[in-house]
């Protein structure tokens, strides 16, 4: 199928691109570029020996997305990864999270579905769940809009939006992705993540400290109440990810279909650090700090439903995670920037 990637250029977006590719549908790059640069599309193009042609433009833009139905349909689906993601920063930005992470969503229905799109996958996230009582979290799991921070809000705001497009839609294949924690890189250290500023999440953060960008790691809390005292999180490596985009494309179903991503591994801080400082070969400066403002003691899904209706299972580890990037992030210290 041809396979409209808004987002297509980002770091989740260049991994399912090739995954996509090599599974042998075709895709089209939608992307603004706020978040990426250009060459993550021709290093898709390097990997995969195939063509990723990339639209630069803006996924909220009814005319944008109408432009790349003109020029590059007929498209059979749409997979939304176009989001803004920093979670620190949507607290001090909602309306620009609110807008741009609604506003893409709206745009590509409305063109999609004029066009007789047969499938929409979106991306979400594991953080949507609220009630930590129900660890691990399967898909059924009380899910809440009132959520932390406006970017998981607009996530969860968007998943309300889809069900009711599904209803009125029922011969569309509607499919929510719950993400939880991506790590790793492509194994080529062609592609991998880029993010611009001091990194917000994990690995990224462990990254820049090994490369010497950083001084050291901080530990965001020793007294959860956690088998070490730091947090649990189900880190699912990015090329499994990816492929979970192509079996949600390939299985789908008419009507609103909704997984968990995710290992169903819980991994400590202090478990990820290790595992990273392995790949590296050496000990990485860190210190403990208080917890983070609005993290959670622990969240890891059930990956279940995924294996059971798509066959899908992770098959990559944390090791491989931290080799992975490890490999991408010593062939490009600054990322996609020359
Ligand atoms: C965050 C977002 C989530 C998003 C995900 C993308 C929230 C609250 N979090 O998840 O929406 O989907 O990123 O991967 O919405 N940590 C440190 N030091 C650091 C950075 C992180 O100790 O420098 C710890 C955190 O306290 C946490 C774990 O590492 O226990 C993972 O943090 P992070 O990578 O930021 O991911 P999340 O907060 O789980």
């Amino acid at each position: 199928m041809r396979v409209l990637l808004a987002g297509g250029a980002g770091y989740i977006g260049a991994h399912t691109a090739v995954a996509l590719l090599e599974s042998g549908h075709e895709v089209v790059l939608l992307d603004d570029l706020s978040g990426t640069q250009a060459v993550a599309a021709e290093r898709v193009e390097t990997i995969t020996g195939k063509a990723a042609p990339l639209v630069v433009g803006n996924a909220a833009d009814d005319e944008v997305v109408e432009a790349v139905f003109a020029e590059h349909g007929p498209i059979d689906a749409i997979v939304h990864l176009a989001a803004f993601k920093a979670v620190g920063e949507s607290t001090q930005k909602p309306l620009d999270y609110y807008a741009n992470n609604l506003d893409s969503t709206f745009a590509l229905l409305r063109v999609g579905l004029a066009h007789g799109i047969r499938s929409f996958v979106f991306s979400s996230t594991g953080t949507v769940y609220s009630d930590p009582a129900d660890l691990p979290f399967t898909e059924d799991s009380t899910t809440s809009v009132d959520l932390s921070n406006p970017y998981s809000k607009s996530k969860r705001m968007n998943e309300v939006i889809l069900a009711d497009v599904a209803r009125v839609n029922p011969d569309v294949n509607v499919t929510i992705l719950r993400y939880f924690n991506p790590v790793g890189a492509h194994p080529s250290g062609l592609i991998g993540e880029d993010p611009t500023g001091i990194p917000n999440n994990l690995m990224p953060y462990v990254s820049r400290v090994a490369i010497g960008t950083l001084d050291r790691i901080g530990v965001f809390g020793d007294d959860y109440d956690t088998p070490d005292g730091t947090g649990l999180r189900d880190y699912i490596h990015v090329v499994d990810l990816a492929e979970g985009h192509v079996v949600a494309l390939e299985q789908a179903q008419p009507g609103l279909a909704v997984y968990n991503l995710g290992t169903g591994v819980p991994v400590s801080v202090l478990q990820l650090i290790a595992s990273f400082e392995a790949a590296v070969g050496r000990e990485l400066p860190k210190e403990f700090l208080p917890r983070r403002a609005g993290d959670v003691a622990a969240t890891y899904c059930d990956p279940a439903k995924a294996a059971a209706e798509l066959g899908w299972r992770t098959r990559l580890t944390i090791d491989d995670a931290s080799r992975d990037y490890w490999n991408w992030q010593s062939r490009n210290p600054r990322g996609y920037s020359a």
